[in-house]
C-alpha cells in the first residue's frame, strides 16, 4: 500500500525523501510524488509511473528546502495518474498532505465541501483532507490537522506542511502504520522502518489518534485530546533488507501474518453501516441477476482454489449454478456462454495470460465479466464490466497468502449480497453471516498465535518426500490450497483427495510414516472424516488434523491436532488455510529452500 516519509532538517529534503520513498518500493506503487517548502511556497511535484520518473525530473529542475513530504501512490479511489498522486494541496497550494488509507466517508465530505465552494481536482478521497485542512486552518496547523480529523471515518496516516512555516510538519495516524525517526537536528515521519534506517534507528512507534507535531528541533506526540504523550524512544537493529519485511524472515511470513488486516480491509470497505454489504464498484442491478442463469469462475492457481470456495458460495446462498474452470483450460472445454453468463475471473496481479483471455474469449461470446482482482488499473480490472478489488496490498512472496483469504471473503461478500437480491437467504442469516465475517480478523490472530506450536508439529514432515491432504466439501477445497502450497515451497509432493475417495485407489501410496494432513470442520461431514482418518492410520500414516477447538474427540484418532476458533462451517475455510500456510512455510525452511522465490516459479505469469 501507499508508502510516506517526510522530512524536516538541514539536508535537501528531495534527497531524503526520494532515498527514504525508494525503501518502500516493496510495498507496491503507481505513481510517487513531493511536496516541497521553499520559503516562498510549496512546489509540488508529482508523477504517475515509477520512482525514476520523479527523481528524473527533480535532478533536471532541482527543487531547494529542508521540509518536503512524499509518497508512493498504490491506487484505491481513482485510476493512477499525476492527477490523482500525492501530495494533494488546497486551492491556493498552501497545505499540502500525503495520505495512506481509506477516508470511509470521503463522499459525503466532498459534498459537504463541495456545496461550501472547495473545487476538486482529483479522483481521490484524500483530497477531502486537504480542503478540510484548509477549512480550519487559521494561522495554527496542529489546530488545523485535530478539526479536520474530527470529521474523517476510516484509516489514514497523515503528513500535512503548510507554506507559512518552512519548520512545521504536522503527522497523524489511525490505522495506518507510522513513525516517527529522531535524528541529529533533523526528524521524519515514515510508513515504514527502510525508509529512514539510513539517517537514524532512533524511533517512535505511533499509536492510534496520537499526532506528532515537529517544529524545528523539537517532536511533540499529543493524543486525541491535545495531552502530550512521553514516548519510548526504540533502537531499530535491522538492517534494511529486513526492516523492509518488517522484521519478519521473508516476505511469505510477513504477507500470512498480514492476513487479520487484509480481510479487515476486503470486508469493511463495503460494509455500509457496517451492516449491510454495498458492492458499489459492482454494476449488476437485481434485475441483472434476475437474468443470469449460470455463472463461470476462471482462475489458475491459488486463485482458482479460492474460485472453488466461490462456487459454493454462490450456489449455496445465491441458488445460482456455477462452473469453475481452470483457466488454461477453459476456452478448449466447449463452454456455454451466453448473453445470460456471469464470468468471474479471479487473479491476484490481473495480468495473468491465461486469465486475460479467457476474460477476452468470454466478453466476445456475450457474457457478462467480472473481475476479482487485487492490482488497481491491471489489464482484468481495466477490460472488466465489474471490478471487486480486494484490497489486500502488495503480495511480494510467490507464494499467494493473503490474496487467497481475500478473494474468499470476496466471494462470500458477493454470494451474499446475490443471495439477498435475488431473496434466496432471510435477512437473519444475512445478518449473522456477516456479523461472523466482522470477527474473523480476531479469528486468524488466534490461529496465528499457535504459530510456535505447527512450527513444531512441521518437524514430522522432515525427510519426507509425500504427503497427502484430505478434507470432505468445502475442508477438501482448502486441503487442495495447502497440497499446493507445501509442493511450490518446500518441494515436497503433495496431493489433495476428497477422502472418501481415496479407498478407490490412492489408500495404496498410504505406508508406515506417511504424512496425512486431514481437515475435519464440517459438522455433517465429521464422523466420516474421523473413520477416513482410522483408515489412513490403520495403514501406518502420520495424521496431523486441524478442527474447530469444541471437536477435542479428535485427538483421539490423529497423533496431532491443530485447532481453529469456532466458526460457522461455511466460513471455515479462511481459518483453515492459516495452518496450511504456515506448514508449507516452516516446511520450506527446514528444507532450507528459497521461500520467497521458488524454483522455476514466478510471480505473474504472463504467458500462456
Ligand atoms: C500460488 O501460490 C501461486 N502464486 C499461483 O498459483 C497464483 O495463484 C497463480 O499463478 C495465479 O496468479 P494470479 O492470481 O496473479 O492470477
Amino acid at each position: 500500500m501507499c508508502g510516506i516519509v517526510g522530512y524536516l532538517g538541514h539536508k535537501k529534503a528531495t534527497e531524503v525523501l526520494v532515498e527514504g520513498l525508494s525503501k518502500l518500493e516493496y510495498r507496491g506503487y503507481d505513481s510517487a510524488g513531493v511536496a516541497i517548502n521553499t520559503k516562498e511556497n510549496l512546489e509540488i511535484r508529482k508523477f504517475k509511473g515509477r520512482l525514476s520518473v520523479l527523481s528524473d525530473d527533480l535532478e533536471k529542475n532541482p527543487i531547494n528546502g529542508g521540509l518536503g513530504i512524499g509518497h508512493t501512490r498504490w491506487a484505491t479511489h481513482g485510476e493512477p495518474s499525476d492527477v490523482n498522486s500525492h501530495p494533494h494541496f488546497n486551492k491556493d497550494k498552501s497545505i499540502a498532505v500525503v495520505h495512506n488509507g481509506i477516508i470511509e466517508n470521503y463522499l459525503e465530505l466532498k459534498e459537504e465541501l463541495q456545496n461550501e465552494g472547495y473545487e476538486f481536482l482529483s479522483q481521490t478521497d484524500t483530497e477531502v483532507v486537504a480542503h478540510l485542512v484548509d477549512k480550519y486552518y487559521k494561522g495554527n496547523l496542529l489546530d488545523a490537522v485535530y478539526k479536520a480529523t474530527e470529521k474523517l471515518r476510516g484509516a489514514y496516516a497523515l503528513g500535512v506542511i503548510c507554506k507559512d512555516n518552512d519548520k512545521e510538519l504536522v503527522a497523524v495516524r489511525k490505522d495506518s502504520p507510522l513513525i516517527v525517526g529522531l535524528g541529529e537536528n533533523e526528524n521524519f515521519i515514515a510508513s515504514d522502518i527502510p525508509a529512514i534506517l539510513k539517517y537514524t534507528k532512533k524511533v517512535y512507534f505511533l499509536e492510534n489518534n496520537e499526532f506528532v507535531h515537529i517544529v524545528d528541533n523539537n517532536v511533540t506526540v499529543f493524543d486525541m485530546n491535545k495531552n502530550i504523550v512521553n514516548k519510548a524512544i526504540n533502537e531499530i537493529t535491522w538492517d534494511v533488507e529486513s526492516a523492509s519485511k518488517g522484521g519478519y524472515e521473508h516476505f511469505m511470513l510477513k504477507e500470512i501474518y498480514e492476513q487479520p488486516n487484509a480481510v479487515k480491509e476486503t470486508l469493511i470497505r463495503r460494509l455500509d453501516n457496517n451492516k449491510c454489504i454495498k458492492l458499489d464498484d459492482i454494476k449488476l442491478t437485481k434485475e441483472d441477476l434476475e437474468k443470469i442463469n449460470k455463472v463461470y469462475i476462471i482462475a489458475c492457481g491459488t486463485a482458482y482454489h479460492a474460485g472453488l470456495i466461490g462456487k459454493y458460495a454462490i450456489e449455496k446462498f445465491a441458488n445460482i449454478p456455477v462452473i469453475c474452470d481452470i483457466a488454461s483450460e477453459f476456452r478448449y472445454n466447449n463452454p456455454f456462454i451466453d448473453n445470460n453468463t456471469l464470468v468471474i475471473l479471479v487473479s491476484q496481479s490481473g495480468e495473468t495470460a491465461d486469465t486475460l483471455a479467457s476474460l477476452r474469449y468470454a466478453k466476445e461470446n456475450g457474457a457478462r465479466i467480472m473481475s476479482i482482482t487485487n492490482v488497481v488499473g491491471s489489464s482484468i480490472a481495466r477490460e472488466s464490466d465489474d471490478v471487486f478489488y480486494t484490497w489486500a496490498g502488495p503480495e511480494i512472496s510467490v507464494a499467494s497468502t493473503k490474496a487467497y483469504t481475500t478473494q474468499v471473503v470476496s466471494f462470500y461478500m458477493i454470494a451474499l449480497d446475490f443471495g439477498m437480491k435475488k431473496e434466496i437467504i432471510t435477512k437473519e442469516f444475512y445478518d449473522k453471516t456477516i456479523e461472523n465475517l466482522k470477527s474473523i480478523d480476531k479469528k486468524i490472530e488466534k490461529v496465528l498465535s499457535q504459530e510456535d506450536y505447527i512450527k513444531e508439529v512441521t518437524k514430522t514432515l522432515n525427510k519426507k518426500d509425500n504427503a497427502f491432504y484430505l478434507g470432505r466439501g468445502l475442508d477438501y477445497l482448502v486441503a487442495m490450497e495447502g497440497a499446493l502450497k507445501i509442493k511450490e515451497i518446500s518441494y515436497i509432493h503433495a496431493e489433495a483427495f476428497a477422502a472418501g475417495e481415496l479407498k478407490h485407489g490412492t489408500i495404496a501410496l498410504i505406508e508406515k510414516g506417511t504424512p496425512v494432513i486431514a481437515i475435519l470442520t464440517q459438522e455433517n461431514l465429521l464422523e466420516k472424516m474421523i473413520s477416513n482418518i482410522e483408515e489412513v492410520r490403520a495403514r501406518g500414516a502420520y495424521v496431523i488434523a486441524i478442527t474447530k477447538e469444541n471437536h477435542k474427540e479428535v485427538e483421539k484418532s490423529a497423533d496431532k491436532v491443530i485447532y481453529i476458533p469456532d466458526i460457522c462451517d461455511n466460513l471455515s475455510t479462511v481459518l483453515t488455510v492459516i495452518p496450511l500456510q504456515l506448514l508449507a512455510y516452516y516446511a520450506a525452511i527446514q528444507r532450507g529452500c528459497d521461500v520467497d522465490k521458488p524454483r522455476n516459479l514466478a510471480k505473474s505469469v504472463t504467458v500462456e
